[in-house]
């Protein structure tokens, strides 16, 4: 007997909002390369590198709601807090706490009160581990082979946890205040939505009277070399917005039948039509549209107008189930912080602090070569010993370029595309 079919589809939305290109060349003038001769050079020595190691190690694991390895969570926040002294017990600048008992939250005060703070995110959950046979070292090792540091988290995100973590040593280490304060966030939950972590994080910052940040950096897109067809050098890529995304559930109902006797269609039949004229015809790209128009206006109704017209069939009932929009572009000129920028593709925390700014920055220090990004979430998760003293050199950079005034002004529209 045939009763109704429920099936229901995950579609995401391809709302592609930035195409727009900014080659490395314009970056504003005030930054400058950094080298290791430099004297704010911080090296990765043996202690920096061992304490990156032993990130690795613990199994901060994020399954499903619900379902997290705590205990490994909450020892990997111990472990920090024991390794980082002048952050957590000697520096008069900083202020931190736990949140919801796994997520820490940071504040550096900045010499200069005029001066509107920014936030550095990161998570340290890490994604289950599979394929074990396959790993070339253990991956809650950190084991260094052949120049590369092995395991879960050394690309997501425990390199810019433990990257963020040592620039702000160093720099309070010397004495340096900065004239911009910041914060630093790093939630325990971002692998599962981050509604416990930078949920809550976001929550905290708004009881302390935080309205705005001059901008946030969070993970995302990284430095590409020889990924980006016909770009030879290293284009590093800052996503400055997120794709929306929505489920909808698909459901056919039809008179029961007996199948001895099979009609001609079938709500199998025809929810397979459906699923296969979507298939063909994927969503147009909207670039453009949610940033030219109010990009609060919802995309949702179109996006279900469009897929109605595809499927051409009433049977076939549509039901959302979720959705969230694209987010907000970050500003991306010269006087914007700028470097290129391109798209990110996933979903990650910084939707918890949208409310707070609309210049979020997408990008991790992460070096990518042809078979890299596979390991995100992969097998053989690595960062060279090289790239991840470039994380920790990034990050102190980025502290105390955030001192100049250039880049302070409000950004007052959005909506240059
Ligand atoms: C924090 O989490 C740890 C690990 O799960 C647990 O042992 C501890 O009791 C928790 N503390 C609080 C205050 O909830
Ligand atoms: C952001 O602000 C809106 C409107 O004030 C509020 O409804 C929403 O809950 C806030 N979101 C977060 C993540 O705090
Ligand atoms: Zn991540």
């Amino acid at each position: 007997m045939l009763k109704g079919v429920v099936a229901s589809a995950v579609l995401l939305l391809v709302v592609v909002l930035v195409v727009r290109t900014v080659h490395l060349s314009r970056r504003p003038p005030q930054t400058s390369e950094c080298k290791p001769t430099d004297s704010d050079f911080i090296p990765l020595n043996d202690e920096r590198l061992q304490r990156f190691q032993k990130a690795i190690s613990f199994e901060s694991v994020s399954r499903d709601d619900g379902d997290s390895n705590s205990d490994e969570m909450f020892r990997y926040g111990e472990f920090i807090i024991a390794s980082f002294p002048h952050i957590h017990r000697h520096s008069p600048l900083v202020t931190w706490e736990r949140v919801n008992n796994l997520s820490l939250l940071y504040h550096v005060q900045g010499s200069d009160p005029s001066l509107r703070p920014y936030l550095l995110m990161a998570h340290t959950d890490v994604v289950p581990v599979t394929n074990l046979d396959q790993w070339n070292a253990p991956p809650f090792s950190g084991e260094v082979k052949d120049g590369f540091i092995y395991g879960r988290g050394t690309i997501d995100d425990k390199n810019n946890v433990m990257g963020i973590l040592e620039a702000t040593e160093f720099m309070l280490a010397s004495k340096i205040r900065p004239q911009r304060s910041f914060y630093v966030a790093l939630g325990h939950d971002e692998e599962i939505r981050g509604y416990q972590g930078a949920g809550l994080v976001a929550k905290r910052l708004a009881e302390k009277g935080v309205k705005e940040f001059e901008f946030i950096v969070d993970e995302g897109m990284a430095v590409f070399e020889g990924i980006i067809d016909g770009v030879s050098s290293p284009v590093a890529s800052v996503g400055v917005s997120e794709k929306g995304m929505i489920v909808v559930k698909l459901s056919v109902e039809m008179p029961p039948g007996h199948s001895s006797m099979p009609p001609k269609e079938t709500p199998i039949t025809v929810l397979a039509n459906a699923v296969k004229r979507l298939a063909d015809n994927p969503q147009p790209s909207m670039l453009g549209y949610g940033v030219e128009t109010d990009m609060f206006e919802s995309l949702v109704p179109e996006v279900l107008d469009y897929d109605r017209a595809v499927i051409g069939d009433p049977r076939v009932k549509m039901e959302v189930i979720q959705a969230m929009e694209p987010h907000p572009v970050a500003g991306y000129r010269d006087t914007d912080f700028g470097y290129q920028v391109t798209i990110m593709v996933g979903n990650t925390d910084t939707i918890h602090y949208l409310n707070f700014t609309g210049d979020v920055y997408r990008f991790s220090p992460t070096h990518m070569f042809p078979g890299d990004p596979e390991r995100f979430h992969g097998i053989n998760e690595r960062m060279s010993v090289k790239n991840y003293e470039q994380v920790i050199n990034f990050f102190y950079h980025l502290i105390r370029n955030a001192d100049q005034a250039g880049l302070s002004p409000a950004h007052s529209t959005h909506s240059d595309l």
